[in-house]
């Protein structure tokens, strides 16, 4: 069956966290057990400013999630990337921009194009001038997808506290 798009309200997206969390088990290959540990991680984000949400079902399944919000200063994600860029990137990029949380396809159905139509269907529903998100500063399936998407590169070698990956900042004008 090919996978419907719905957009969410903050109350489904609530209501399936346990569905988005198992998504984001599967698409980054960790435990289930290590991906619910984000359940606060998610719930903190419900009420964010501007909030919006895009599953892909195949049927009742969820198979892929893209969700976001307008950013604001005192916001982890949001201080780290500012300080990271610097005042005159900030202005340009974070002045008006919908933060792009969650993109993520179980494997299975990866490369089919439902990725890029989560994203374009979340991108569709916000106003804001600039989306900006983060991803693994590494040569991965994710960053050609940006890529080929439009996304520029923004700020490398990102580290954010207590994780030892290396990140990028990669940005899109809207
Ligand atoms: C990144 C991800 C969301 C992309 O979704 P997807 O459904 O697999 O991607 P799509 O099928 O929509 O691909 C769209 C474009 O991405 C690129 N792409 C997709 N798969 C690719 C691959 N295996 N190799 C290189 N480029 C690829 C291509 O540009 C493709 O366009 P094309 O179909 O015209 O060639 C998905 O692969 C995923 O969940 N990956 C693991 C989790 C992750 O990294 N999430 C992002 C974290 S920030």
């Amino acid at each position: 069956m090919t996978p419907v798009l719905a957009i969410w309200d903050r109350h489904q997206l609530a209501a399936r966290a346990d569905d988005v969390l198992d998504v984001y088990a599967d698409a980054m290959q960790v435990t289930r057990s290590a991906a619910r540990s984000r359940r606060s991680v998610l719930s903190a984000h419900l009420d964010r400013e501007g909030l919006k949400a895009v599953a892909a079902l195949d049927g009742d399944r969820l198979v892929g999630i893209a969700y976001g919000y307008q950013g604001a200063p005192g916001q982890w994600w949001h201080d780290h990337v500012r300080a990271a860029m610097g005042p005159r990137l900030a202005k340009e990029w974070l002045r008006d921009a919908f933060e792009v949380c969650e993109l993520h396809v179980r494997p299975p159905l990866q490369g089919l194009g439902l990725g890029r139509d989560l994203l374009v269907q979340l991108l569709g529903q916000t106003r804001a001038l600039t989306a900006v998100l983060t991803t693994p500063d590494a040569d991965t399936r994710a960053r050609t997808f940006y890529r080929d998407a439009g996304w520029v590169d923004l700020v490398r070698d990102l580290r954010f506290p207590g994780d030892p990956r290396s990140f990028a900042v990669l940005g899109l004008e809207l």
